[in-house]
C-alpha cells in the first residue's frame, strides 16, 4: 500500500527571510525564502564565486547555533578572522560608480560583527558575533563569541514582539509592558541561548524555535566514489529521513517502500530511468538495495551503480522521506547528473516543494529553467559587486523586511 508523505510540521511557521552581515561576502544581505502554505520552493543561481555556498553555509551557522555548536564550525572554517566580510564596513556609491577607490577600516576589531538571521511566520530568530572583549590574560584573542541573541513573534522586528533576549552571558524573557525575567545567568560566549535555555516550560519559543532549526536536512554532494557510504551495506533500522552522507540509503528506501509513498518514488525511478524499479533485499542485517532495469538477468547493488545513477538514486531517497523536514537543502544536485535526468529531478523537487520548503543550490540552467515557473519559486540570481553578494533589483520596499535587532 502506498501512503502520502506527511507534510513537514510547520512549528515555527514557514521561513520568510534569511538576512546575513559580516560573514564572508555577504556583507549585507537580506533575501526572501519561497514560502507557500505547506512548502515553497527558493532557487538560488549565479556565476562562480557570487556568494551561492557562503549563502548555504549560512544557514549551515544557524543549525550550528541550534545544536550548540556555532563557535566550533566557525573555528572550522578558519575562525573570524577569515569569514568577517574583508571588505570596507561601508561602501560609498562613489567606490560603486568607480569614482574613489575602495578604502575603510576593515580590521576594527571591536566594530567587527557577524549577523545571522532569520524570519519565520511565527518565530524570527538573530544572532550577532565579534570578537572576544581585550583580554590581557588570555591567547585567545580570536576566539568568536556570541554577543546577543533574539526571538521575536512574527517576521518584521519590533520591539514589542520580542520573546526572548539574550545579552552576554544573560539570557531573558521578555514580558509585558517591558517587564523581563532572565531564564538563564553567566551563559559562555561560546554557548547559543537555544542550549542555555532550553527548558519547554520556561523557554517554549527557544525549544519550538530549535526543534525546528535542528530537523532542517542538508544535502550537499553525496559521495559517489568506489569508498562512498551509500555503497557499502549498513546495519539497517527503520530510516524516515535519509542521512547526510547517505549511507543509510537502503534503510531509508524500505522505508519509503514500507511507510512512504511508494508508488511515486517508483514512478519517479522510472521517470529517470525508464523501465526501472527499486528493491530492497532484507535478507540480511546489512540492507542491499537493487536496481531492477531492462536487459538484466539480475537486478544491481549499490556497488554497482554507475555516480551519477547512484547520485539521482540518493537524491530521491532524500526528496522522497516519509517524515519531511520543514526546510530542505539541495546545494548543487545537478553535480555528475546527465542533462536528461535533470527534468525529472526538477519535477522531484518541485513535488516536494509543494510540501515543505526547499532551498536548492543550482548551476545547470536547464535545472533552472525546469525549476523557476514551478508554483512558489522564488528564484535569487545573485551578482556580486565589488566584492560583495547582492541580488540585483531588489527594492528598497523588499530590503526593509528585515530588520536588524538593536
Ligand atoms: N572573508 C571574506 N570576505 C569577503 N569575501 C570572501 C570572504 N571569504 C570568501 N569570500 C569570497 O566569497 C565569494 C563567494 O564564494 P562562494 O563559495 O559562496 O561562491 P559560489 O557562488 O558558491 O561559487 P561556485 O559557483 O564557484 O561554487 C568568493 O569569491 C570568495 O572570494
Ligand atoms: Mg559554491
Amino acid at each position: 500500500m502506498s501512503r502520502q508523505p506527511t507534510t513537514a510540521s510547520a512549528t515555527a511557521g514557514s521561513l520568510t527571510h534569511l538576512a546575513v552581515a559580516g560573514y564572508r561576502s555577504l556583507q549585507q544581505l537580506t533575501l526572501p525564502l519561497g514560502a507557500q502554505p505547506h512548502g515553497g520552493l527558493t532557487l538560488v543561481c549565479g556565476a562562480n564565486g557570487c556568494g551561492k555556498s557562503n549563502l548555504y553555509r549560512a544557514l549551515g551557522l544557524i543549525g550550528a547555533a541550534a545544536r550548540g555548536e556555532l563557535v566550533a564550525a566557525l573555528a572550522a572554517e578558519g575562525g573570524l578572522p577569515a569569514v568577517f566580510w574583508a571588505g570596507p564596513e561601508r561602501t560609498s556609491s562613489a567606490m560603486r560608480r568607480g569614482e574613489q577607490p575602495v578604502q575603510g577600516s576593515s580590521g576594527r576589531r571591536e566594530a567587527a560583527r557577524l549577523r545571522l538571521g532569520i524570519a519565520g511566520e511565527t518565530l524570527s530568530y538573530a544572532i550577532e558575533l565579534g570578537y572576544r572583549a581585550e583580554d590581557h590574560t588570555s591567547a585567545f584573542v580570536l576566539d568568536p563569541e556570541i554577543k546577543r541573541e533574539w526571538i521575536w513573534a512574527g517576521g518584521p522586528f519590533h520591539p514589542r514582539s520580542l520573546l526572548v533576549q539574550r545579552t552576554g552571558a544573560v539570557v531573558e524573557r521578555c514580558g509585558e509592558g517591558g517587564r523581563s525575567q532572565p531564564i538563564a545567568l553567566e551563559v559562555s560566549p561560546h554557548e547559543s541561548l537555544f542550549t542555555a535555555a532550553s527548558d519547554p516550560l520556561e523557554a517554549p519559543e527557544v525549544f519550538q524555535l530549535r526543534r525546528t532549526i535542528l530537523s532542517w536536512r542538508f544535502y550537499d554532494s553525496f559521495r559517489t566514489d568506489r569508498q562512498a557510504p551509500a555503497r557499502s551495506g549498513r546495519i539497517a533500522t527503520r530510516t524516515p529521513s535519509l542521512a547526510a552522507d547517505g549511507g543509510d540509503m537502503a534503510a531509508a528506501v524500505q522505508t519509503i517502500l514500507e511507510i512512504g509513498d511508494s508508488d511515486a518514488f517508483q514512478a519517479a525511478i522510472a521517470d529517470a530511468f525508464p523501465g526501472c524499479h527499486l528493491t530492497v533485499d532484507t535478507s540480511a542485517p546489512l540492507f542491499q538495495l537493487q536496481l531492477h532495469q531492462p536487459g538484466l538477468l539480475r537486478p544491481l547493488e549499490a556497488s554497482e551503480l554507475s555516480d551519477g545513477t547512484l547520485r539521482y538514486l540518493l537524491l530521491a531517497a532524500a526528496l522522497f522521506s516519509p517524515r519531511l523536514p520543514p526546510l530542505l537543502v539541495l546545494n548543487e544536485p545537478e553535480n555528475s547528473l546527465h542533462p536528461d535526468l535533470l527534468a525529472p529531478l526538477a519535477r522531484l523537487i518541485a513535488a516536494v516543494a509543494e510540501r515543505t520548503q526547499v532551498w536548492v543550490v543550482a548551476h545547470a540552467e536547464a535545472l533552472i529553467t525546469a525549476l523557476e515557473d514551478s508554483p512558489g519559486c522564488t528564484l535569487l540570481r545573485l551578482e556580486r559587486e565589488l566584492g560583495a553578494t547582492v541580488l540585483p533589483g531588489q527594492t528598497v520596499l523588499e530590503r526593509a523586511a528585515w530588520r536588524w535587532p538593536a
